[in-house]
Formats: C-alpha cells, structure tokens, sequence
C-alpha cells in the first residue's frame, strides 16, 4: 500500500490534484481517496452524494466527523461508566458531552479513519485530500504525539504491575497491558506509513501559497512533489523549494471539474506523463 498526502494552502486545488490523482492510480491498482478535510468537497466536485461513493474505479471517503466523534465518545462512556459510581457518573458528564462537540477532537477522528484505512491493507493506494496547511500539519503531529502517549501508558501499565507483583504476587501482564501494547504497535506501524508517504504540496504561484509550502517543506521535513497550480503568467519560486519535483499547471477560464476538459488535461497530460516517471508505478504502468 502506498499513502499519499495531499496537502496545501486553502483553495489552491488539493481536492482538485488528489482526484486527479486517484483516478491515474486507479488504472494501476486498488484506490481509496478520503478526505480528511472537515468542510469535505470530494462529493460537489464527482457531483455525488454521501459519505462513500464510487468514482470510476475509485472508492471515495468524506467520513462524517461530528457523528462518528458522538459514536465513539459515547462508547467510551459506556465503558468508563461501568465501573463509577452514580454520583460521579453525575459529575464527569458534563466532560463527555464536551468531548463529543469539541471541534479539536476531529483532528483525532479523522487521523483514525486514515489509520483503519491504512491498516487494513485493502488497498494499493490511498490518497489523502487534506485540509488546508494548518490541519494537515496537525495531523503529521498528532500521530506522532500518539505513539509517544502510548508508550509512555504502557511504561506506567508496566511499573504498577511490577510493584503489584511485589506486593500481591500474580501475573506481571494484563488485559489493559496487552491493549496497550496493541495500540503502541498499531500506532507505530501507521506513523511508519505516514513518514513515507508520498507528500504532494499543491500551491498557487502566489508568494503567500508558496510561503506555506516552503513552512511545510521545513515543519514535515520532505516533499515529493510541488504541484504549482493556477499559473497565470511567470513566477518566483523560492530557493527551497526549486529542488523538489515540481509539474506546473496553468489557470484555466472554466474550473476544472470532473469530466471538463480541463481536468482531464491536468490528469492526462499535466499528472500522467509525472506518474508514469515514478519509480515505484512504473513496473504498474
Ligand atoms: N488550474 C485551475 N484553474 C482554474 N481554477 C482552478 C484550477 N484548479 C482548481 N481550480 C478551482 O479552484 C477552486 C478550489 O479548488 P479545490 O477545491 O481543488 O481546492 P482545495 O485546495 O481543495 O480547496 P479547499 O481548501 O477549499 O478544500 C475550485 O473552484 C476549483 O475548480
Ligand atoms: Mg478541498
């Protein structure tokens, strides 16, 4: 499986690269393109309804944040309140009630959509629409702070059944134990896929869109490729960022949308003939 991750400024044209995107790879493998952006667009841009659907080949995602975020939070508190009394029952709602509205915690859900996908191994390809800069550098960091709670979870898990071992004797592992150790393992493996992703930074020529992407070029530490998008005329392209992979599409009078001309000239003649260079496609070409 293969990862990739859209990303840029708001409006440059993530939705429009990682469609395009997904369809090329779609003729080489198995493809889920989800979105990862709260305000989701893949549907408007297919002209399709829902939170899953089929393009093409493609398997298209724009999970639901708020609802799936209400569905787990209440879970938790199902679990959590298993072993409270009443009284405190009565005490910690409230902060359930806050973790399933509060917008921060999407971030959470849709790192953990990704994750499943990841994971699950079903597809060739999974190409990532991402929110604009801000999120999907939350997102980068998000996984790896992940790892490092759970291993420091486990590091205590570990400690306390050590000392109750002294004290009670009994088994040095438990259910929460092997839990975690899952959770660390699985965390791992997927912050192992998100640092070799294929990273595709979209950005207009503009010195603000092109400031962001050197931002994320030094914040993320790599790029693959710069997709500078909406080029009216000549532009300035900073030191940074002209030694990375760089296809260039022009401004089109009519937007780009699925089944336009013009999308299909980014896909076929502006994103295929790139594709088709990479090393990693070119025995699926
Ligand atoms: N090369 C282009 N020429 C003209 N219009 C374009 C071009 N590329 C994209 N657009 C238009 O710009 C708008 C934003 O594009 P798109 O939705 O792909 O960007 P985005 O980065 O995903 O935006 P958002 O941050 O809102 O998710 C759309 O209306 C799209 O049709
Ligand atoms: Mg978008």
């Amino acid at each position: 499986m293969r990862l990739f991750m859209v990303g840029g400024k708001g409006g440059v044209g993530k939705t429009t690269v990682s469609s395009a995107l997904a369809l090329l790879l779609s003729r080489r493998g198995k493809v889920l393109l989800i979105s990862t952006d709260l305000a989701h667009s893949l549907g408007d841009f297919f002209g399709k309804e829902g939170e899953t659907f089929k393009a093409e080949g493609v398997q298209v995602r724009q999970p639901d944040a708020p609802s799936i975020l209400k569905k787990k939070v209440r879970g938790w508190e199902r679990d959590f309140f298993k072993n409270i009394s009443p009284t405190l029952q009565e005490d910690f709602s409230p902060f359930f009630r806050y973790a399933e509205k509060d917008p921060s915690n999407y971030d959470l859900v849709m790192l953990e959509e990704v994750k499943k996908a990841v994971l699950k191994e079903e597809w060739d390809f999974l190409v990532v629409d991402s929110g604009p800069t801000g999120q999907f550098l939350r997102f980068f960091f998000l996984s790896k702070k992940l790892v490092d709670w759970y291993k420091l979870l486990l590091k205590w898990r570990k400690k306390y059944l050590a000392l109750r071992h002294m004290v009670k004797g009994g088994n040095r592992e438990d259910d929460f134990l092997i839990f975690l150790k899952n959770k660390e393992q699985e965390q791992e493996s997927f912050q192992r896929k998100l640092q070799s992703c294929f990273l595709v930074w979209v950005s207009e020529p503009t010195e603000l869109s092109l400031k962001q992407a050197q931002t994320a070029l030094r914040t993320i530490g790599k790029m693959d490729l710069l997709v500078v998008n909406k080029i009216k005329g000549p532009f300035h392209l900073p030191k940074p960022l002209r030694k990375i992979h760089r296809v260039e599409i022009p401004h089109y009078s009519r937007e780009p949308r699925y089944g336009s001309n013009s999308f299909s000239e980014i896909k076929e003649r502006i994103l295929d003939p790139y594709l088709r260079k990479l090393y990693f496609l070119r025995e699926k070409s």
